[in-house]
Order: C-alpha cells, then structure tokens, then sequence
C-alpha cells in the first residue's frame, strides 16, 4: 500500500496542484506516468542505446514533422542547445520578443553560452511580434559596423496568447530569404496546437528548431525536447554533453514524458488536446468571473492563462496573493494559470476565487493601485 503524504505525487488530482494557480509547471505526474517508471527501459542513453528514450525522440520528431529529436531536461536547456546549435562564427546576434524566457528568465544563459548579442523587440501591437518589428530590427546588410542579425527566436504561446500561423509564415520566409536561424521556444506549443491555432507540424515546418516541454501543462515531472533537422541534433547532443545535460539510465525521464504527451495533449476531439482544452475553459470562466466584478484582463485570454488587470482597477497585488492564501490558493501575481488538476477541480477553484475576488473589489481603493508593487509583480513567475 503506498503512503500518501501532504505533496506526494501519488495523490494524483487530488495533490496540491489542483489549488495552486501560480504556473503549469507545478502539475504533479498522474499515476499512469508514474507507472511508466516501472516499465521503461533502462539502458545507457549517452551510449544512444535506450529504447524508451529513442522512441520518445522519434515519436515526438513525427509529430512535429521535424527529423530528430533530443530529450533534454529542461525547457531551459532546449532553447540554449538550440541557440547555441544554430549560431556557428560570430559576429552574431539574436532578436525576440522583449518579453522572451531566453532574455528574462534563463540566467543570461543566451550571453555565456553563445556571446551572442541580444537585441530585444517590443511588439508594435502589444502582443506578439509580427514581420515589420522583426525586419526592422533585424541586421542583414554587410556593414562591418553592424552586428548581423543569425537567429531570431520566437516564443509560442507567449503569456498564453498565440503567435497566429499567418504571421509566422511571414517571418520564417524573412528569415530564410536571409540565412537567419529561427528558433521557437514552444515550452507551451501544445496550447496553441489544443486551442485549435494550428497542428504542431504546421508550426514546427516554419522553424529551424523547436524545444518544447512535457513538465508544464502535459504534466510530466522532467523533461523537454528539442526537435530539427538532425544535423543540427546531432550538434545539440554534443553541447548538451558539454553542460553535463547527457543522461544515463534516460527512460526514466522518457517514459513519464510519452504518458503526458499522449495523455494530456494527445487525447481529446480531434486526437489532441483534450485535458488542455479543458484547462482553457477554465481560464476563460476566470475571465468572465473576474468580468463580474468590472475585471479587466491585459491579454487576450487564448489558451491557459488569465492576467488580471489589477493595475487600471487600482487593485494591489500584493493584497490578491494574501486573499488567495487565505482561500487556500496558491497565487504569485497577477497570472491565473489554469492546468488538468485545476480543471479537475474546476468548481472548487471558482468558487474560492468568486470569494478572493469579492474581498478584493470590496476594498478597492479606486483610481489609483499599488502600482510599484503590480508592475514587479507583473514580471514576477514566469515560469
Ligand atoms: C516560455 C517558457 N520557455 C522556457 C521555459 C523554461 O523551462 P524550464 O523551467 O523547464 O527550464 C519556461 C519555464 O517556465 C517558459 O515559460
């Protein structure tokens, strides 16, 4: 009989997660992932011989239409593998969003491992890059004053909100017609492919490389992928040696990963995205709730997240989290991230948050907000 302690992973829905609205990364494996620990094999996968991990690698490489794949461990070390991969004799440079994990979260990663200059673009429409901020940004003369522009890196979904088709097919022509390395950190690509914005293969054919996670809303405990041509792969594996990312007995992060891929993302309407979508329906009845109360949010709710405008409403953050504390939800800002054990737990979690919600407004003081403290906030938790 297995024990269940507060913060085991065999609690299944029933663990903290299904109260806790800070990231999708906090979701704890289900049973079945944790059985396919039992199962997997465990042979030496720097040797490039473990079964589990190969068909995990080429499973997911299908998938996404791409040549080979590379389990990594985090989504963190899928970006940086890629970037450094892609960008081969300086001088170089790389452009994306201002808001990018590469730039904001991921320990100035981009600058040690690559030397590559940085340049950060805010989007003109608030939202997403499109193809005029990319090019006119971008650096593609041969001045040798300049610093040219060899990878752009783009984020899918970004703060939940999808990066459309039409746009990245504009950007990935640009980047083409210029010999530029375009890279997508899609840790939440899976979102954009449940909310119906496209497969992951039409997404995936418009990069060079793709990393993508299995530990935020697919619900594995480790593990991303980066996918691309195996060339590049090959490179990948090599530098990922070198930052000690090489694993041994590998199935037992693998195995767990193709339960969340074909559990979590892969069974749904259409053959994917089932517990997703359910995730973002979620995220939408928070917005609506919120609505009820004059709630405004900052982007347009199109996947799992809600960001609660507490800032136009003079509403502080700081007084959110403690109110969520005091109804036992986790909360770290003004992001809502909604996740399978969330919508597990759906009318529990609504109704804690109708009375968070309510404390809030009823002491609002209205037209001004602890702005300091919500734009801090803001940035805080990424993750
Ligand atoms: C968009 C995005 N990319 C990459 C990462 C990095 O993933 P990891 O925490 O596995 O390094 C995160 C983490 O939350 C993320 O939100």
């Amino acid at each position: 009989m297995r024990q269940h302690r507060p913060g085991s992973t065999w609690m299944g829905y029933m663990g903290p997660a299904r109260l806790d609205l800070r990231s999708d990364t906090i979701t704890t494996p289900t049973p079945a992932m944790l059985a396919a620990v039992e199962r997997c094999s465990l042979m030496d996968d720097v040797f490039m011989e473990d079964p589990t991990t190969i068909d995990l690698e080429a499973h997911i490489a299908a998938l996404t239409g791409k040549e080979a794949g590379l389990l990594v461990l985090s989504g963190t070390m899928g970006n940086q593998l890629a970037l450094r991969s892609l960008l081969t004799q300086p001088p170089y440079s790389v452009l994306c969003d201002h808001r990018s994990h590469i730039v904001q979260y991921e320990a100035g990663g981009v600058s040690f491992l690559t030397g590559a200059l940085v340049k950060t673009v805010m989007p003109r429409n608030g939202i997403y890059l499109t193809l005029d901020d990319i090019s006119q940004n971008s650096c593609t003369d041969e001045d040798v004053h300049s610093c040219p522009t060899k990878a752009i890196s783009l984020e899918n979904t970004l703060n939940g909100v999808i990066m459309p088709l039409s746009e990245i097919k504009r950007i990935s022509a640009f980047a083409r017609q210029h010999s530029i390395g375009l890279h997508c950190d899609g840790a939440r690509l899976w979102e954009a492919t449940a909310a119906g914005a496209g497969s992951l293969a039409d997404f995936c054919s418009l990069f060079d490389t793709v990393s993508l996670c299995f530990s935020k809303g697919l619900g594995a405990p480790i593990g991303s992928i980066l996918v691309g041509t195996s060339e590049t792969i090959k490179r990948a594996r090599w530098v990922r040696k070198s930052i000690g990312g090489g694993l041994r007995q590998a199935g037992v992060v693998a195995g767990p990963a193709r339960v969340a891929v074909d559990e979590t993302f892969g069974k749904g309407p259409n053959g994917h995205g089932g517990l997703l979508q359910d995730s973002h329906i979620v995220a939408k009845k928070i917005e609506e709730l919120w609505a009820q109360f004059g709630g405004g949010v900052l982007y347009p709710v199109q996947t799992n997240m809600c960001w609660l405008d507490l800032q136009s409403a003079g509403l502080s953050t700081a007084k959110l989290v403690k109110l969520g504390q005091d109804a036992g939800l986790s909360l770290i800002g003004n992001r809502l991230v909604a996740h399978y054990q969330i919508a597990q737990n759906q009318d529990d979690v609504l109704q804690r948050l109708e009375q968070v919600f309510g404390r809030l407004w009823d002491g609002a003081p209205k037209g001004q907000g602890d702005e300091e403290s919500n734009q801090k906030r803001l940035y805080l938790g990424r993750v």
